[in-house]
């Protein structure tokens, strides 16, 4: 028995052997595709800075080279170029990257056309080429980008229509096409959201008929064959590298398949193995601590793609529910898709842990911009802070009205509104409450929530509603604009012997709105719309949760409807 098991390994192993062999011998005749395409890229760009030095065009892959990530299977996931002072041409080579999921190169001094050939990256979720010298039309086939999320096209120089076929990328969020010289109709349609007139902004030549246009992409059909012949190509490599990668030695004789299987997809909803999370927290060092929330420590880590993440890894106080529920809640969470909500990435669970993996955000938080922030990063200027409070609204407003079922935060508060490189607000943390659902509600504010944003009747009775979240925002929102922590306020206000709000509302009827305002600002903001602001800040923070506003009216009144009216009533009741 032994004997001949002996055999059959043996035998597996020269077979390994033998394709290793090939592998790298078909790879060092034909030449890595995705080498081959990077190498174009970087010849076609003059690069001051030297950021190309680490791409040599021998190697087998480009996994080593810097601004280049790579999934397990060796194939390129993301092109990290942005701010790198290229100048040059893009190159339809890029079209062979099969995987690649986020291509930056904004910032640059690049000319010439958008290649047709990025309209075969059939992966792409974010295509950033805004601040560039662009010219040329936007491809007719990038609407083939069915998993795109985001494309930025802003100040560049492009001309000719918007490819109606834009309007047919169902994932898409963030649509920016600002700054150019397109021509034609815009394919404004409300009940599509990416499609806002700030997208199209500074487009002189652009008409608002939005005449429904037939869809266009009859492509040069050599290319496609290309195309298909290039697919059928890295279909092929990619058989045979996760052949190769499935049966490499170590998994046979060191038995790690097992943890690996796992690791199973739930459509987007990755299941975490323990291990892969310990390995990329180094196993959950303090040193990769990122905070402490009620709900348990937040650690930073890398995955092996290269993939920075959020580990949140829940208290023990805070595992209740069977494992069924928390996988439910967990997949619920999971379906809330919105530019403004931080996605759920993936969890963790085994009898004794409960972890939820993020997206890192590497901006940090509110909070943190606020109150924590390096010498060295300059304060958040008033357009930001006034679009991180009109992003955090509209999260929110998402979470209320468009979930099912409808999800409240509980837990709104600056340190829960984070940033992502864009500074764009990313609301956290959200269904977390429900996950955890406590019987108790002293508990979960004594031990998994936070106290100082919490309305009153959430705190007196336990009683929450989306309006509950209403008047979390509505403190975050005076945070924004005074840079005070909540608790701060609450204690400036205790010193005079008022309450909490009553503050800023004194302020306002005195008319000293100024001296409220963050000094950090500088003074450089505009004033109507800080005190607009602060108008909207205590129209949230009400007592009676009858008198807030909903979410939704909130996003509406940051964007100019509405407002006065609220704002008088609310003016002759205090007076
Ligand atoms: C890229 O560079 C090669 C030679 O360096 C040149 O032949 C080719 O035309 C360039 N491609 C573009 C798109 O500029
Ligand atoms: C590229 O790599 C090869 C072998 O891996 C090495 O011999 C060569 O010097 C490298 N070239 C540069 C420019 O670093
Ligand atoms: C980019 O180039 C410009 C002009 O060529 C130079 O002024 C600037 O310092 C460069 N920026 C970086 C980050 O190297
Ligand atoms: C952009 O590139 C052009 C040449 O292609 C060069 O003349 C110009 O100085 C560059 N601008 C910057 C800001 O680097
Ligand atoms: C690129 O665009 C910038 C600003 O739009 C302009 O100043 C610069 O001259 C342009 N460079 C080239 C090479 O067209
Ligand atoms: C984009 O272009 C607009 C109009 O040309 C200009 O006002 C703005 O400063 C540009 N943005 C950046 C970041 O350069
Ligand atoms: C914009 O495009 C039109 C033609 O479509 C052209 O006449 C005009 O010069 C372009 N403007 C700029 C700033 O490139
Ligand atoms: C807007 O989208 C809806 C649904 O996709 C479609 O029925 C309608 O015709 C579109 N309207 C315009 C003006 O394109």
């Amino acid at each position: 028995m032994a004997n001949m098991e002996r055999k059959i390994s043996s035998f597996i192993c020269s077979f390994l052997l033998w394709a290793i062999f090939m592998l790298d011998l078909v790879l060092k005749v034909c030449g890595n595709p995705e080498v081959d395409a990077l190498s174009a890229l970087k010849n076609n760009l003059s690069d001051p800075n030297n950021v190309f030095q680490s791409w040599n065009s021998t190697h087998v892959t480009p996994c080593s080279w810097f601004h280049v990530t790579c999934n397990n299977e060796y194939s390129v996931t993301r092109v990290d170029l942005g701010n790198r002072n290229l100048s040059g041409h893009l190159v339809p080579q890029l079209g062979q990257l099969a995987n690649l999921e986020y291509l930056s190169l904004y910032g640059n001094n690049i000319t010439g056309k958008i290649p047709n050939e990025l309209g075969n990256l059939a992966n792409l979720v974010s295509l950033d080429l805004y601040l560039n010298n662009l010219t040329g039309p936007i491809p007719n086939k990038l609407a083939n980008l069915k998993k795109l999320r985001f494309l930025r096209l802003y100040n560049n120089s492009l001309s000719g229509n918007i490819p109606m076929g834009l309007t047919t990328i169902d994932s898409l969020q963030v649509l920016d096409l600002a700054n150019n010289n397109l021509t034609g109709d815009v394919p404004l349609n409300g009940s599509f959201s990416p499609f806002t007139p700030a997208s199209f902004l500074n487009n002189p030549l652009l008409s608002y008929n939005s005449i429904p246009q037939s869809h266009s992409g009859n492509g040069n059909r050599t290319i496609e064959a290309i195309a298909i012949a290039v697919a059928v190509a890295l279909l092929l490599a990619t058989l045979v590298i996760v052949l190769w990668k499935r049966w490499k030695p170590q998994d046979i004789f060191f038995g790690d398949a097992a943890e690996q299987d796992l690791a199973v997809n739930l459509g987007q909803l990755k299941r975490f193995s323990l291990h892969e999370l310990q390995v990329a927290t180094d196993n959950f060092n303090d040193k990769n601590i990122l905070g402490r929330g009620g709900f348990g420590k937040v650690y930073k880590g890398c995955l092996t793609n290269g993939d920075l993440i959020a580990v949140k890894r829940l208290r023990e106080e805070c595992m209740q529910g069977g494992e069924m529920q928390f996988q439910t809640e967990v997949e619920i969470t999971s379906m809330a898709v919105h530019r403004n909500l931080l996605r759920l990435r993936g969890f963790c669970m085994t009898p004794t842990e409960r972890v939820l993996v993020y997206p890192f955000m590497v901006n940090g938080s509110v909070a943190s911009c606020l109150r924590d922030r390096l010498e060295s990063q300059p304060p958040l200027e008033w357009p930001k802070r006034k679009r991180i409070a009109l992003g955090a609204a509209k999260g929110l407003a998402y979470l209320h009205d468009h979930c099912d079922p409808k999800i409240i935060h509980r837990d709104v508060k600056a340190a829960n509104i984070l940033l992502d490189e864009d500074f764009e607000a990313v609301v956290g943390d959200f269904g977390l409450a429900k996950l955890l659902d406590y019987k108790d509600t002293h508990v979960t504010t004594a031990l998994c929530g936070t106290i100082g944003h919490i309305a009153p009747e959430y705190i007196s009775s336990g009683k929450f509603s989306a309006k509950t979240d209403t008047f979390g925002y509505g403190v975050m929102l005076l945070e924004l604009i005074t840079g005070q922590r909540a608790l701060d306020l609450a204690r400036l206000a205790n010193d005079d012997g008022i309450m909490l709000l009553d503050w800023v509302k004194r302020l306002v009827k005195d008319k000293k709105l100024k001296a409220s305002v963050d000094e950090d600002l500088q003074g450089n903001y505009d004033e109507k719309e800080v005190e607009e602001a602060i108008q909207v800040a205590l129209l949230c923070t009400q007592s009676s949760p009858l008198e807030r506003p909903q979410m939704c009216e909130v996003v509406s009144m940051l964007e100019g409807e509405g407002l006065e009216e609220k704002w008088d009533q609310w003016w002759k009741k205090e007076i």
